[in-house]
């Protein structure tokens, strides 16, 4: 691999394509100044996630997985002015860096912070009736991935999309002995995904300034 190379395309790619304004280097810099780990999604990835939303006219997207708010602004960012974005994270310190990043963004009144674990919250949601989605993004843990997919099933609307990042993991994904938890849980998922009648799914592979992964997409059939 090349890395090297795939940051420099990164580069030349995000300044075409995703230049970052103030609000999201501030957001990038909050991690940096509050400890937590740089795994925000990179600028041309939230660039696409930005457009998938624009195309499916999201008007209520789901996001499990916050860390500091980096990719829930580039989501909110595609929402109409009523539209509305909930986004579930544990870590009450992410969820207050958000909390300040998504406010500094100026999107503060479209965006619902839930803190929790997101298998306790999906189930409120659910409870609740607060779908139906129009695009749910999945980036927490891996373990728990295929349970985080059925609930964002059942609270997406037909024609919705669902997007679950790093399901390749720098190809670990291909060994079946894999003894790591999360090659395990995103295996899970993977196979699921593939069988599961409700979609229409693939995975592409991702290389970049965050390394070789990749996202699964998955169209829910009207
Ligand atoms: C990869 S980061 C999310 C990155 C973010 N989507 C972005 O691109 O800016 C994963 C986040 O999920 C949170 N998380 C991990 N396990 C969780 C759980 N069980 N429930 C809710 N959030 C969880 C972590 O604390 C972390 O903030």
């Amino acid at each position: 691999m090349n890395q090297e190379l795939f940051t420099a395309v990164d580069q030349y790619i995000d300044a075409l394509f995703a230049p970052e304004d103030e609000a999201l280097t501030a957001t990038v810099r909050s991690l940096e100044a509050e400890g937590i780990p740089q795994i925000s999604v990179s600028p041309n990835q939230g660039q696409m996630l930005h457009l998938f939303a624009l195309q499916c006219k999201a008007e209520k997207i789901l996001e499990i997985g916050t860390l500091g708010g980096y990719s829930t602004i580039w989501l909110a960012r595609a929402l109409p002015r009523h539209g509305r974005l909930i986004t579930l994270e544990i870590d009450p310190k992410h969820a207050e860096v958000a909390r300040q990043n998504i406010a500094n963004a100026g999107i503060g009144e479209k965006v619902d912070i839930r803190v929790g674990n997101a298998l306790d919250l999906l189930q409120q949601l659910e409870a609740e009736g607060a779908g139906p989605f129009d695009l749910v993004f999945i980036d927490a843990d891996k373990p728990p991935y295929a349970e985080y997919f059925e609930s964002a099933l059942r609270l997406s609307r037909p024609g919705a999309l669902i997007i679950a990042d790093n399901v390749v993991r720098e190809g670990q994904v291909i060994d079946p002995d894999n003894p790591d938890e999360r090659v395990i849980g995103v295996r899970r998922f993977n196979k699921m995904l593939a069988e599961n009648p409700r979609v229409c799914a693939t995975i592409i592979q991702t290389v970049g300034a965050k390394g070789y992964d990749g996202m699964a997409l998955a169209y829910v059939k009207p």
